[in-house]
C-alpha cells in the first residue's frame, strides 16, 4: 500500500541522482542547468487532460538483454501516464508474467490470456483486459503458456503481424499501449515491433549495456524496411544509475555520446523500492509516491508526451 512517507534511508543513498519535479516552473532549459545526462535539463511541463480518448500510440519496450528495467519501466510509466489522465493499455509479452504478476494479476488462474488472443481467432482482445487497483490502467496478461506460441506461430501467414490484429478492436478506447517484450530477439519481439508505433529502449547503468544494443536497432532498422515503416525509436532510457558512482556517471556519458538527444533526460536511479513494490504488486506511484523513484517515472511520462511519445 502507499507508504505516503516523505524518502528516508534508501532515497538518502540517492541525493541528487534524480531530477526531481523542478519546484517551480521555468521555461526550457532556462537556468541551464545540467541533468544527469550531462545536458541542460528541460523542464517538462504538466500536460493539459484529454479532451477524449484514443487512437493509441502503440509503444514496444524492449531490449534483448535481460533485467534493465523493460518490465519495470512499462509498469511505472504505464501507471504515471495514468496518473496524468492517460488511457494506459499494458500487454505482458513475456512468457515469465512479471508483468502481470507485478500489478497483481494472478496468472496461474487465468483461462485466457494473451496466448489465446495469438493462438485462437475466435477470442476478443476485451475478454482478456483486466483491470489494476490504479484508474485508467489496464493489462493483457500472459502466463507460461505463452512459451508455446513463438513455435506455434511460425508456420501461420502473416505471423509477424498476428499481435498488431489482435489489438486492433481496442485502439481506440486507450491512449497508449504499452508492450513488455520479453529479453529476445525472437517472433514474439518481432510482433510488438511490428505492431508498435515506437520503441522504448532501457538500458541498465553497468559495464556491458551497450553490449548487444547494436544488433536490437539493426532489427528495428529491418523491421521499419520490411514490416512497419511508422516504427520509431521513441527513447533510450538509463535506469539503475548510481550518481556515487563514477561508473555510472561514465555509461550515461557514452550512452549520450553514442545516441545524442534519442537519451531519455530522465534518468531512473537504482534503488530497493522497485523490487519492493513489485513484491507489494503495485506502481512505485502508489506504492511509495513521495519516494524520488516515483517523481522520476512521473518526469519520463511527462517527457514521453512532451516528445510525443504520446498523446
Ligand atoms: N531502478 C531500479 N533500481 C533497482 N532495481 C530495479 C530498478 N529497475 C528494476 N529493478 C529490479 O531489477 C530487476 C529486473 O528489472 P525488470 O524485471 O524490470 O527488468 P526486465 O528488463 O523486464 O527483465 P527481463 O529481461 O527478465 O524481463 C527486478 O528485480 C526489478 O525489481
Ligand atoms: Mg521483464
Amino acid at each position: 500500500m502507499s507508504d505516503g512517507q516523505p524518502p528516508t534511508a534508501d532515497a538518502a543513498l540517492e541525493p541528487d541522482t534524480l531530477i526531481d519535479v523542478p519546484k517551480t516552473p521555468r521555461p526550457p532549459g532556462s537556468d541551464g542547468a545540467l541533468g544527469p545526462t550531462g545536458r541542460p535539463l528541460p523542464h517538462f511541463p504538466t500536460p493539459p487532460q484529454l479532451a477524449g480518448h484514443g487512437p493509441a500510440r502503440i509503444i514496444a519496450m524492449c531490449n534483448q538483454k535481460g533485467g534493465v528495467g523493460k518490465t519495470t519501466t512499462t509498469i511505472n510509466l504505464g501507471a504515471a501516464l495514468a496518473e496524468l489522465g492517460r488511457k494506459v493499455l499494458l500487454v505482458d509479452f513475456d512468457p515469465q508474467g512479471a508483468l502481470s504478476v507485478g500489478l497483481g494479476v494472478p496468472t496461474h488462474e487465468l483461462d485466457i490470456t494473451i496466448y489465446n488472443l495469438l493462438t485462437e481467432r475466435h477470442h476478443d482482445i476485451r475478454d482478456v483486459i483486466q483491470h489494476t487497483t490504479t484508474p485508467g490502467l489496464d493489462v493483457v496478461p500472459a502466463n507460461i503458456d505463452l512459451s508455446a506460441a513463438e513455435v506455434q506461430l511460425v508456420g501461420e501467414v502473416a505471423r509477424e503481424q498476428i499481435l498488431a490484429r489482435a489489438l486492433r478492436p481496442i485502439m481506440d478506447d486507450y491512449d497508449v499501449v504499452m508492450i513488455d517484450c520479453q529479453p529476445s530477439l525472437g517472433l514474439l519481439t518481432v510482433n510488438a515491433l511490428t505492431a508498435a508505433h515506437g520503441v522504448i529502449i532501457p538500458l541498465e547503468c553497468e559495464f556491458f549495456a551497450m553490449r548487444g544494443v547494436a544488433l536490437l536497432v539493426e532489427t528495428i532498422e529491418k523491421i521499419t524496411d520490411r514490416l512497419n515503416p511508422r516504427l520509431q525509436i521513441d527513447g533510450i532510457l538509463a535506469t539503475m544509475y548510481d550518481a556515487r558512482t563514477l561508473h555510472s556517471r561514465e555509461v550515461v556519458r557514452s550512452v549520450v555520446d553514442h545516441f545524442g538527444d534519442q537519451v531519455f533526460h530522465t534518468v531512473v536511479s537504482r534503488t530497493v523500492k522497485f523490487p519492493d513494490a513489485s513484491l507489494a504488486a503495485e506502481p512505485i506511484t502508489t506504492y511509495a509516491s513521495a519516494h524520488p523513484a516515483a517523481a522520476a517515472y512521473r518526469q519520463l511520462a511527462r517527457e514521453l508526451i512532451a516528445r510525443g511519445g504520446a498523446a
